[in-house]
């Protein structure tokens, strides 16, 4: 591939590669005594702005979360660990792969509790999208995390336009029988 000399130089993946590791405190709990999803939120964009800012070497900023599905709790004790890495650059912005995986410090076993998705854009000085250096694939599996990235946000550009297209033909009176075999009861 032919390189721009106008572009910046391309760095690897382990560059900016970073794992945040934080014990899951009592004030972290929610009412039923499970680590609130909110305080993992809030970890993954913080280890997200880590490993992006690092790449870009500039300020960045969070655009878009995919793929956060809490399917194990998380409990008050456990140690999270939080292991980032840029999967995808465009022009401006990055995909960083976030894998949680939370310990029970008192018998070692870990839980692999989500992986996530943060599309982070880089601005410059003037608050503007700044162009990021391009991405160094070190092995077939750094290029499969890229083609990755690149496959989910063109079936996510798909499944938005399809949404938005579907939505705006949803005629209410039309479709009010759907809803006799839902959760729902129709109160107007
Ligand atoms: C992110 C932001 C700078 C994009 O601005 P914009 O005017 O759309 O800028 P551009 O059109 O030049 O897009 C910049 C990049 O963002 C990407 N982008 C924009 N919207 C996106 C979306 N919804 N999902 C994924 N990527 C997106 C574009 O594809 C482009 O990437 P590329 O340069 O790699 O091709 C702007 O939306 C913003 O500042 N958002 C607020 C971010 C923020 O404050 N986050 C914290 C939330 S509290």
């Amino acid at each position: 591939m032919q390189r721009d000399p106008s572009s910046p130089e391309p760095k690897p993946v382990s560059f900016s590669q970073t794992t945040l590791t934080e014990l899951m405190i009592p004030s972290y709990a929610n009412f039923g005594g499970k680590i609130h999803g909110g305080i993992l939120l809030s970890l993954i964009d913080k280890v997200a702005y880590a490993c992006a800012s690092r790449h870009a070497a500039t300020y960045c900023v969070t655009v878009s979360v995919d793929g956060v599905d809490f399917l194990k709790p998380v409990e008050v004790g456990d140690l999270v660990s939080l292991m980032a890495s840029v999967n995808y650059v465009g022009r401006t912005s990055l995909v960083i792969g976030i894998k949680v995986i939370a310990e029970n410090v008192r018998n070692g076993i870990q839980r692999h509790t989500n992986t996530s998705y943060v599309t982070m854009v880089a601005k410059g000085d003037d608050d503007k999208p700044a162009v990021v250096p391009p991405l160094l694939l070190e092995s077939e599996a750094d290029a499969r995390r890229f083609l990755e990235a690149m496959k989910r946000r063109e079936l996510r550009e798909k499944y938005k336009d399809a949404f938005d297209n579907e939505k705006n033909r949803i005629a209410v009176e039309e479709n009010l029988d759907k809803l006799s075999s839902q959760r729902c009861v129709i109160g107007w």
